[in-house]
């Protein structure tokens, strides 16, 4: 595969500008203290799809709960849960700890070093594998995500669609053609720390980068055209009531969520989706309520709204208050719990959201 414009760059220049800004420019990161792999690697799993700033207390109580690869092997599903809270993307996490049980077992214990092992563990695609080969290894491995293919089609103007899937091969070539074999570490996270400082989506500042002198895009003009990334497809829908559910002595009902899809495992609300706007009427609600719940439950009146957007879908969730008016049977997936209790069961943000929304209405 021929990369274009690579005859323009003059590659030991442009290393060294982007090299020797990131040494002085570097945001002070608990994740670069030292390069232990395994940090590294929870590091990198915490920071896709997640921002920087949110990222950092999270790594830190990670390390702090779990500071070995033996310790996340050996942690409780419910307590990595925990951890991962509000970080959303919660498969992340699941594959994580299957993946550092696979190292234990298979390779001592010791994250494995080539991109054919490290590929073969659970949630460790081509930008993770390559992340964690040259910081923690050091390794001439490309690390190409959303931010270094944003970089690489401004440096090299390349108007390859960033949101194919076979792009990516592009941009990962045009990597190892740029990558110093002196510092594999630095260069890498120099294309990401461009990516979020300078070379940033909307409206980069060129006039403070360390590498504008080798940039196409900036030499034609268009790094406001670049890159190209095609709209995905739309959001759907979904029209949610929920319900904040109390017995005679003020505890609440929560469930288990199913092992397997959107937020799997994790805790939330007794909820009924709403298929048709009819059903916004309460009775009906509360119908729906108790023959999905299989129990006698009246619901009080509404607290509010709540909406979450997750990539593909919204949830618009309708809060209700409402009593239990039978003898409840707990089990694995159903539970009661205090108030206080409540902190020790992960729930997705909406459901944080909605027992905010319970908490202000009994000081109201
Ligand atoms: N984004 C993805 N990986 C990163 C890292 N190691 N440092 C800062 N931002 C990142």
């Amino acid at each position: 595969m021929v990369i274009k414009n690579l005859e323009k760059i003059n590659i030991k220049i442009f290393q060294n500008d982007l090299i020797s800004w990131f040494k002085r420019e570097q945001r002070d990161l608990p994740w670069r203290k030292d390069q232990d792999p395994y940090k590294v690697w929870v590091s990198e799993i915490m920071l896709q799809q997640t921002r920087v700033d949110t990222v950092i207390p999270y790594f830190n109580r990670f390390i702090e709960w779990f500071p070995t690869i033996d310790d996340l092997a050996d942690a409780d599903e419910d307590k990595i849960l925990k951890a991962w809270e509000g970080l959303g993307y919660y498969s992340r996490v699941r594959n994580l700890q299957s993946a550092v049980k696979e190292v234990r077992a298979t390779y001592n214990g010791v994250v494995p070093d080539t991109p054919e092992e490290i590929t073969r563990l659970k949630g460790v695609g081509p930008y993770t594998a390559g992340a964690i080969l040259s910081i923690a290894y050091g390794l001439p491995e490309p690390a190409v995500d959303g931010n270094v293919m944003r970089v690489i089609s401004r440096i090299l103007s390349i108007w390859e669609d960033t949101a194919r899937p076979a792009s990516r091969k592009v941009f990962e070539q045009a990597v190892r053609e740029l990558i110093s074999h002196d510092d594999p570490s630095a260069f890498n996270q120099a294309l990401m720390e461009l990516g979020a400082l300078i070379c940033t989506p909307t409206s980069p500042a060129c006039l403070l980068c360390p590498v504008r002198e080798h940039c196409q895009a900036f030499e034609e003009g268009v790094q406001h055209e670049l890159p190209v990334k095609t709209k995905k497809n739309k959001t759907r829908n979904v029209q949610l009531a929920a319900a904040i559910l109390v017995d005679d002595s003020g505890r609440i009902m929560i469930h288990k969520r199913p092992s397997t899809g959107l937020l799997a495992n994790l805790w939330e609300f007794p909820n009924v989706e709403l298929k048709h706007p009819l059903e916004g009427e309460q009775d009906y609600v509360e119908q729906l309520f108790n023959t999905s719940l299989g129990l006698n439950i009246q619901l009080g009146r509404i607290i509010g709204q709540v909406e979450h957007v997750f990539s593909h879908l919204i949830w618009n969730i309708m809060v209700y208050i409402g009593k239990i008016t039978t003898e409840f049977e707990e089990g694995d997936e159903w539970k009661l719990v205090s108030v206080e209790e409540m902190e020790q069961y992960a729930f997705p943000v909406p459901y944080q959201k909605m027992f905010k929304l319970y908490q202000q209405s009994l000081e109201e």
